[in-house]
């Protein structure tokens, strides 16, 4: 079996004797991979959280290997952005899923997004998974169902493209079923799915499977099945060649029945198997103080003065007193999964203790009244903007102290590396991708229980620490140099897609040899 080097792959259709002619022998210098980047958002085009940022940075940073384009929804804003979009294939219906167009976009910087043009399902007025009131689209298992198997389409060579890629990476529940069609559809193309966050899990009912087109047999514990429905989550973890997800804690705390959103048992078997990876997330190139045109001019000293010019924008914008005690700020959605309540809970403390807190965020509409109501209790402490504005977020992680996220559970989080890039120290629950990026006393403050109790050690913790200068500027100091940039961090990705990649050109090149003799 020694020629069976892990460079070798095929292409072309080698037949006889096996012999360098007859089979294109990669060598090592040409590991360029084409890989498809599945996703519902792109901050470039459309972001609501997180997965928006990874998608946008990721594909960036593996580009310097590989060939890597992004499949997504033609949304509005996507349809409406400047750059021009090529039709440039066509893909079938199948079942209940109409037959789209396919586009082609290209970033300024090249970066290719393959768009999915469908107007019926897409272009809507709200946001990529509900409308204006934060409702759920009911058609999503039809939207995204449409997006899993366009992948699998492109996959398979049936966009009628020339570019095929060599690995689709699909990602969360809206990406989940690219993986199952690419099963039913016998592709031997490997795959990756990332599970940025597990408690959303696309759940439809049973009787939809005609309509989606998944077959019966399917319909098993061992296949998509869930508790009697369909979960897209649990298809792209049970089909997918490879599960990650985005931090090494997250990945060990959903194998257990608490954290596992009740799929811990297949996550354990993946996870067994070596077929799960917890892979921390990086931030993007554009998270830099030192050249993000979204500062005030001439105040890109976050260890310094910049960071006092910051506080005064965020003081006149939030209606907060002018002074020089602590500044606190949330930076978030405002979701149960967050700890918003907690916020809520310990601003009173805070005030007490002298800080002020400024808010920005949007989510659950109880959650938005809750935080809404608090600067008419602490006039000039605490200020709240509902809504998204990234201007406004960067300038709060730079003109801030500390970053309040004492999330329940998070799976990586970025904020709080935003935060520590632009000198403002996180305090967070320890959980998930918290605990693997924050250094308790160090680079920011853990607290371990999710109660206002805890919360507020972690709180007095770090007000004492503020009134100790030359604490805290040594604790900026490590902050600001301890994320990561994903050019920093991507290798683990890179060898992933590698040894999948390779490892189905052996399986092929085994069957090959397998047929012949
Ligand atoms: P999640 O994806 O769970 O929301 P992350 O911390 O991974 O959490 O990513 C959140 C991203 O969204 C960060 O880029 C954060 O700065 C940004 N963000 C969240 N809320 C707002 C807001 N109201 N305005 C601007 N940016 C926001
Ligand atoms: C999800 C998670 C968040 C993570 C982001 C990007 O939105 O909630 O923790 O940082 O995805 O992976």
């Amino acid at each position: 079996m020694g020629y069976l080097v892990a460079s070798v792959h095929r292409e072309g259709t080698a037949r006889g004797v096996l012999s360098a002619d007859s089979w294109n022998v990669q060598t090592l210098q040409d590991q360029r991979r084409k890989i498809l980047f599945v996703t519902p958002e792109l901050t470039d085009l459309v972001k609501v959280g997180g997965l928006g940022d990874v998608s946008s940075s990721l594909p960036r940073a593996l580009n310097k290997q590989h060939d890597v384009r992004i499949l997504m929804p033609g949304y509005r804003e996507v349809m409406a952005s400047p750059n021009p979009i090529r039709i440039v294939g066509q893909l079938e219906g199948h079942a209940g899923l109409p037959p789209c167009r396919l586009g082609c976009m290209e970033l300024p910087d090249g970066l290719i997004v393959h768009v999915l043009i469908c107007p019926d399902l897409y272009e809507r007025e709200g946001y990529p998974y509900g409308d204006s009131q934060g409702r759920d689209w009911p058609d999503n298992h039809i939207r995204f169902a449409r997006l899993g198997l366009a992948a699998a389409q492109i996959a398979a060579g049936q966009a009628g493209i020339s570019w095929v890629p060599q690995l689709v990476h699909a990602n969360d529940w809206p990406a989940g079923l690219a993986p199952a069609y690419m099963a039913w559809m016998k592709l031997d193309t490997p795959s990756v799915f990332t599970i940025h966050n597990l408690t959303y899990q696309g759940l439809c009912d049973a009787g939809c499977m005609p309509e989606l087109g998944i077959p019966g047999e399917a319909f098993t514990p061992e296949g998509l099945e869930f508790y009697g429905r369909l979960s897209f989550m649990k298809a792209g973890i049970v089909y997918s060649s490879h599960v990650t997800t985005v931090s090494q804690t997250y990945a060990r705390e959903i194998t257990t029945a608490e954290s596992g959103c009740g799929l811990d048992g297949i996550l354990r078997y993946k996870a067994d198997r070596g077929e799960m990876t917890g892979i921390t997330n990086g931030i993007d190139q554009n998270w830099n103080p030192e050249n993000d045109p979204n500062l005030l001019e001439g105040s890109r000293d976050l260890e310094g003065d910049g960071k006092r010019a910051h506080r005064r924008y965020i003081e006149e914008r939030f209606g907060l007193d002018q002074e020089d005690g602590p500044l606190f700020v949330v930076v978030s959605r405002l979701v149960h999964q967050k700890g918003i309540d907690l916020t809520a809970e310990v601003a009173g403390d805070i005030v007490a203790a002298g800080g002020r807190i400024a808010v920005i965020g949007r989510g659950e509409a109880h959650l938005e009244a809750t935080m809404s109501a608090l600067p008419e209790r602490f006039p000039g402490r605490v200020g709240v903007q509902i809504g998204f504005n990234e201007l406004d977020a960067r300038r709060m992680f730079a003109g801030s102290d500390f970053l309040l996220m004492p999330s329940r559970f998070e799976p990586c989080g970025l904020s709080q590396m935003y935060a520590q890039r632009y000198g403002s120290l996180p305090i967070a629950r320890r959980t998930g991708g918290l605990a693997d990026t924050i250094e308790d006393g160090v680079t920011g403050f853990l607290f371990d229980e999710g109660t206002a109790q805890s919360y507020l050690g972690a709180i007095h913790r770090a007000i004492n620490a503020h009134e100790h200068p030359k604490l805290i500027q040594a604790m900026r100091h490590r902050a600001m140099a301890a994320p990561l940039y994903w050019q920093e961090s991507v290798s683990p990705y890179d060898r992933l897609y590698q040894s999948l990649i390779k490892e189905r050109a052996s399986r092929a090149l085994v069957t090959q040899i397998g047929r012949r003799t």
